[in-house]
């Protein structure tokens, strides 16, 4: 089998806890367009970098994203039951489905994110984001230092309220299912954590489905059951998908608005261009999700077949796990220029990102996120014009996720210094 290697032979060891997103990207850079990797267990892939590539191999017709028909090591075993990251190719739902199961899946789920139906959940999350900031400035003021963690009171928030509503997911759920959901998708979990998650997401699923079927609603697990009902999609499909849609529309969001106000907290340059409107809000948004992709990498696609690239030289050999590394390029030198690690509101290229993915696989969420974003954001800087880290931004942690590009939390003082 024909097979030419990347610039180093030696598999470059991927950081499970993810302590340096953009640190491991840079370096896989430097290793060629694309990067043999050896992921979290011991797995072998390549992650790729290059825009170019990366853009290639999302609208090649022969590379999947179903492990259970494309990647060897899945089907015949050779991948230990408690892989870390089983769950990422395990589930059946749009997110790992290839060519027609994709389609038919997708032609599922579209009608439920609309450019209509978007818009008109604009006034509730306008009105959500309200209340939250409410909420906020009750827990500092109850805080014996005035000190708030905006990931999980605010960033993290907004998103669970906007998918779960979406769903269709009832309020007296919402803390089960988010507990399973915070911990199931990191990629450092021990194997009798990542059982005890599937299991108890599993429960949780069989309750949702039995509630809704009962009382249907219109929203996304009623669009879905009535899916299965008709024979569109089977009964694993359907749990699946109510749990991808779920976890894609959640910690996704929340990562792009943290990420969104530690920059600005960071770059008062920055952040006084967003606030007296000189730069708008959208542009805020673009820019973070070039800067800081929220998916920083997903996983996995595998060539149904041997694919050559023509224009990198490269050939990835059917089977080959492939991650695609979006942290990696949106900050491609090529595309954005020298200073490409540079939070600017301004850049001409910040739209240039490929954070929402491109072609067949574009994020269906993506205007919804977009929204979010710009309400979110310009709320609380209007709400809170002194807000500040209560750290330094050395001491934020990374989420342990080689997926999800985050914080695990955000201390903040809502008042300034003057509060504390
Ligand atoms: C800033 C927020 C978000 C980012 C950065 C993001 C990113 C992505 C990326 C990179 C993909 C493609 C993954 C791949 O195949 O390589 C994707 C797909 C998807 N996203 Fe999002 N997403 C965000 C928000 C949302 C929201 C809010 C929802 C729903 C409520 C959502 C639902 C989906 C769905 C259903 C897909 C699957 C599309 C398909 O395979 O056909 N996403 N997203």
């Amino acid at each position: 089998m024909s097979f030419l290697p990347s610039r180093s032979r030696c598999p470059y060891r991927l950081d499970g806890s993810a302590a340096d997103v953009h640190g491991e990207a840079a370096a896989l850079r430097v290793l060629g367009p694309a990067a043999r990797v050896e992921l979290p267990g011991g797995v072998p892939g390549w992650s790729v970098t290059d825009p170019g590539l990366v853009r290639r191999l999302l609208i090649h017709p022969r590379v999947s994203k179903d492990a259970h028909r494309h990647w060897p090591a899945f089907i015949d075993g050779g991948l230990s039951p408690d892989w870390p990251l089983r769950v990422w190719v395990d589930i059946r739902s749009l997110q790992t489905a290839y060519g027609p199961d994709h389609s038919r899946l997708r032609q599922v789920l579209v009608p439920a994110f609309t450019a209509h139906r978007v818009r008109a959940l604009a006034p509730w999350i306008e009105e959500t984001t309200g209340t939250l900031l409410d909420d906020l400035a009750k827990a500092a003021i109850a805080a014996p230092d005035g000190v708030v963690d905006l990931r999980t009171r605010f960033a993290s928030r907004l998103p669970w309220r906007a998918v779960t509503t979406l769903v269709g997911l009832p309020e007296d759920m919402h803390d089960r299912f988010q507990a399973v959901n915070d911990t199931v998708f990191t990629t450092d979990l021990s194997t009798e954590q990542a059982e005890a998650n599937m299991a108890e997401a599993a429960r949780l699923l069989a309750d949702l489905i039995a509630l809704k079927t009962e009382h249907p609603g219109d929203d996304i697990a009623g669009v879905l059951i009535d899916a299965h009902r008709e024979g569109r999609i089977d009964e694993r499909e359907l749990g699946d998908n109510i749990w991808m849609v779920l976890g894609a529309g959640y910690g996704t969001t929340a990562n792009l608005l943290d990420h969104a106000v530690v920059n600005l907290l960071t770059h008062p340059d920055q952040l006084e261009l967003a606030v007296s409107g000189r730069v708008g809000w959208d542009q805020v948004v673009e820019e973070t999700l070039r800067h800081q992709a929220p998916v920083a990498s997903f996983m996995m696609r595998f060539p149904t077949e041997d694919l050559h690239d023509e224009a990198t030289g490269l050939t990835f050999v059917r089977g080959e796990a492939l991650v695609i590394n979006y942290a990696a390029v949106g900050r491609d030198p090529g595309v954005h220029g020298a200073d490409a690690d540079l939070f600017d509101i301004t850049r001409a290229t910040a739209r240039e990102h490929l954070a929402f993915s491109h072609g067949p696989t574009y994020c269906l969420g993506a205007e919804l996120a977009r929204l979010e974003g710009r309400v979110a954001l310009s709320a609380l800087f209007s709400r809170f014009p002194a807000l500040e880290l209560a750290v330094g931004r050395d001491r934020l942690a990374p989420l342990p996720s080689l997926i999800f590009n985050g914080h695990r939390e955000i201390p903040v003082r809502l008042e300034g210094n003057h509060n504390s």
